[in-house]
């Protein structure tokens, strides 16, 4: 079925959007994106995701398109036109369109481009079973706190996993983890806390794993942020991802070796299911709030 997407002030057919062969996005990589979730039709912690689409913005000296409530209305217009349940809401900013130049032009209009995905996210099958990873050099740029567009290595990375039989890559630099592909990576010790890598511009700053950390905090589970080596996760007696669209997914094996007994541990899936009930109870508050309005 063709969907309706958003591009800069209009609702279109998928098959009729354009954009100009001169946006900065197409030429240079010169855009920030944001993914999040759909439950029940509505988003999951967009205000979050929407505030690291300014502090992306910022970092590369744009400007946000229009209000944060502007954006967050066209998202939700793309759910309703789209009749998503679960899913995601992609969201993209670039520069803008100007002849090729490295040098940012001066006057060009932010593009503004939104299109909805749908995809089982609470009942996925995958986070059942858990994942295998394959561990890889990071080759990324040294800004990956920003998103950017431009991800491309950790395409490479993906392809290279999936080449592998395996089903993500976690990337590593030094000897550490930094992170997966499109996602945080976590550890649970043998004392059934929680190592995950500290901010900074290694890694992206992931909104699921910062709920997350939060959750633990209220559960009282032990957090460390700090890099953990390769030899440590795969020694670990239990991993995790985290991202916007596979919120907490267990990681059964790393390098074919298996995670402590190979299958999703009890931590992983207790977290899971914290931030199952967390989101929906979200998704029920949109709701409610969307009638009430
Ligand atoms: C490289 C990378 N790390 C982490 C994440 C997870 O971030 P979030 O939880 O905000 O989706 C993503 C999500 O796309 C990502 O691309």
């Amino acid at each position: 079925m063709s969907r309706t997407v958003y591009v800069n002030g209009n609702f279109v057919d998928e098959a009729d959007a354009r954009i100009s062969v001169f946006d900065r996005a197409f030429l240079f990589a010169d855009a920030v994106y944001e993914v999040s979730a759909v439950i029940g039709g509505a988003m999951i912690d967009n205000d979050a995701h929407l505030a690291r689409l300014r502090r992306s913005l910022d970092a590369l000296g744009m400007h946000m398109p229009c209000e944060e409530s502007r954006i967050a209305a066209i998202q939700n217009e793309l759910i309703r036109r789209n009749a998503l349940d679960e899913g995601a809401v992609y969201l993209q900013v670039s520069r803008g369109a100007a002849d090729r130049d490295f040098k940012y032009p001066k006057n060009a209009t932010p593009t503004l481009v939104s299109f909805t995905q749908a995809r089982r996210i609470v009942d996925d099958p995958v986070a059942e079973r858990g994942i295998d990873v394959v561990v890889v050099p990071d080759l990324r740029w040294k800004r990956r706190d920003i998103k950017t567009v431009g991800l491309l290595a950790a395409c490479m990375a993906k392809q290279q996993a999936l080449d592998a039989g395996a089903d993500d890559a976690w990337m590593v630099e030094n000897g550490m983890v930094t992170e997966g592909t499109s996602n945080n990576a976590h550890i649970v010790t043998g004392e059934g806390g929680i190592v995950t890598r500290q901010l900074g511009n290694e890694i992206l700053h992931g909104v699921t794993r910062a709920a997350i950390l939060e959750l633990s905090h209220r559960e009282g589970i032990d957090v460390q942020e700090r890099a953990f080596s390769v030899e440590e996760a795969k020694a670990a007696r239990e991993a995790f991802i985290t991202s916007a669209t596979t919120f907490v997914c267990p990681v059964v094996r790393i390098d074919s070796q298996p995670v402590g007994d190979g299958r999703p541990g009890p931590v992983t899936r207790r977290l899971r299911q914290l931030y199952i009930e967390m989101a929906r109870a979200e998704a029920a508050r949109s709701k409610s709030d969307a009638v009430a309005r």
